[in-house]
């Protein structure tokens, strides 16, 4: 197909071509619905600016809608000729519609169009990792709740310190993923901006009306600054990263306790054998693998992180193709992240204490700090009653368990672990971010059918 900048006076040498399509010839095939969601809404203010008439905007949305039809049957894919995902959408539109179709790029430029693709397909991209994590935080709370009295040793130094419980354990992965929902919020607010209209790297020449696009488009507001606009380009998605990142971290560690307290040296977990994998030449083996591979994701989402970072620096202002290197890491890394919070979920669901090997597992030494402060209960210093302690170890009297987990009964402690706020919390966020994944598609559903439309933002920056 022909390229968008050709004039018909060299023709491109074709090892460039195929350099230059580079990982696009893929990766833009996950760009097609939003580069027609950009298109309709772009086509839109054209129209209500008088640049295109309104039968040409009627034919600019049937020939958008056939796009999404034929993407739909897997009949719009990247052939190695398209330059990208926008050159193949205006080449269609041309094809079909003639002149009608070569106005459609009137006040826009492929670099604000890339934007703004990226911005719409990680509006979607956030909201199903926010669903997908939240229902991760939803096992482990719905664990926490069920085992909130199982006595579990607490480790630090991975050496045996004192006594806790396997509701403490789940509880707080469930409050770490809380975390890392805000982190997640962060960046979809961030992201939330419509980049369209800053065309090439610094606007046009046309009193184009930007929030009417953002508000068909379902943004919070427009990016303001149109240089800013295309210097957050890579920016929003490194940050959009560093937010899976962090929830690769979690479920990384998670992962790590999940491999340790499942071998039969601990013993403190059963995970279902549906879930597990053996091994070709020993036959007793019951392999945890999806949770080694999802430690080991952990840091192959870092190194993503590290490339679009890497891009980034030190990049002069104004678009660069450089930029294009950062579509890869970052739509694997959504991929990645969203297959680990699958596979944690259905991990953490099929987890089973075994509550004999935990309770044997809780010997005396655990209670060697709850015996001090017994002595300091009685008025002994605490550096005595550590000392008193330390030097009969062997004389602790044997502890009901489940009697000392309600003891702790400071904040945050086993015997007032805050499980139902948490629980609350959690199924709170989850149906709000389902509430609004659901109203960004139906706003977009709409812009297709053109129907008219509230913009759901609203804001100023
Ligand atoms: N595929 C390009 C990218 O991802 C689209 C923008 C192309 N712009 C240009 N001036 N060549 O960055």
């Amino acid at each position: 197909m022909s390229k968008l900048w050709e004039k018909g006076t060299a023709r491109l040498d074709a090892l460039i071509e195929g350099f230059e399509i580079g990982d696009d010839a893929t990766y833009d095939n996950r760009l097609v619905e939003p580069d027609v969601l950009g298109s309709l809404a772009h086509a839109e203010m054209l129209a209500a600016i008088g640049v295109l008439a309104p039968e040409e905007l009627d034919q600019l949305r049937e020939g958008l809608r056939e796009i999404l039809r034929l993407h739909a049957e897997g009949e719009f894919a990247m052939e190695p000729g398209d330059e990208d995902v926008h050159t193949k959408v205006e080449n269609f539109l041309v094809t079909r519609l003639g002149d009608v179709g070569k106005k459609i790029h009137t006040a826009r430029s492929r670099n604000d169009q890339v934007l703004v693709d990226l911005r719409l397909y990680s509006k979607r991209k956030l909201l199903e990792t926010e669903v997908a994590l939240l229902e991760c935080a939803a096992a482990l709370v719905r664990f926490a709740c069920k085992h909130e009295w199982a006595p579990m040793p607490g480790y630090t130094h991975m050496q045996r310190a004192m006594l806790s419980s396997v509701g403490t354990w789940a509880g707080a992965y469930a409050e770490m993923l809380l975390d890392d929902w805000s982190l997640l919020e962060a960046a979809y607010e961030l992201n939330d901006w419509s980049p369209l209209g800053s065309a090439a790297s610094y606007g046009v020449p046309l009193p184009i009306d930007r929030q009417l696009v953002a508000d068909r488009l379902g943004f919070a507001g427009v990016q303001n600054n149109v240089l800013y606009a295309q210097n957050s380009r890579g920016k929003v998605e490194g940050m959009i990263v560093q937010a899976l990142a962090q929830v690769m971290l979690s479920l990384s560690k998670l992962a790590q306790d999940v491999m340790l307290f499942t071998t039969s040296e601990y013993g403190f977990f059963h995970v279902s054998d549906t879930l597990v994998t053996g091994s070709s030449i020993m036959p007793q083996k019951k392999n945890i693998s999806m949770m080694e591979l999802v430690r080991a994701k952990a840091h192959i989402v870092l190194g993503y992180q590290q490339q679009i970072l890497g891009v980034l620096a030190g990049l002069p202002s104004g678009y660069n193709k450089d930029y294009q290197e950062t579509k890869r890491p970052f739509m694997d890394s959504v991929d990645t992240v969203l297959a680990a919070l699958a596979v944690t979920e259905l991990t953490v669901g099929s987890l089973e204490p075994d509550e004999e090997r935990l309770l044997a597992a809780c010997t005396p030494e655990l209670y060697a700090t709850d015996r001090a402060y017994e002595l300091v209960q009685q008025g002994v210093p605490f550096r005595d009653a550590y000392r008193q302690v330390g030097v009969s170890l062997h004389e602790l009297p044997p502890v009901d368990a489940r009697e000392s987990l309600r003891k702790r009964t400071h904040q945050g402690a086993s015997g007032n672990l805050g499980l139902q706020a948490q629980e609350e919390a959690v199924t709170r966020r989850l149906a709000a971010a389902r509430e609004r994944l659901d109203g960004i598609e139906h706003h977009w559903r709409n812009l297709v059918s053109g129907e008219p439309q509230k913009g759901m933002g609203g804001n100023e920056r």
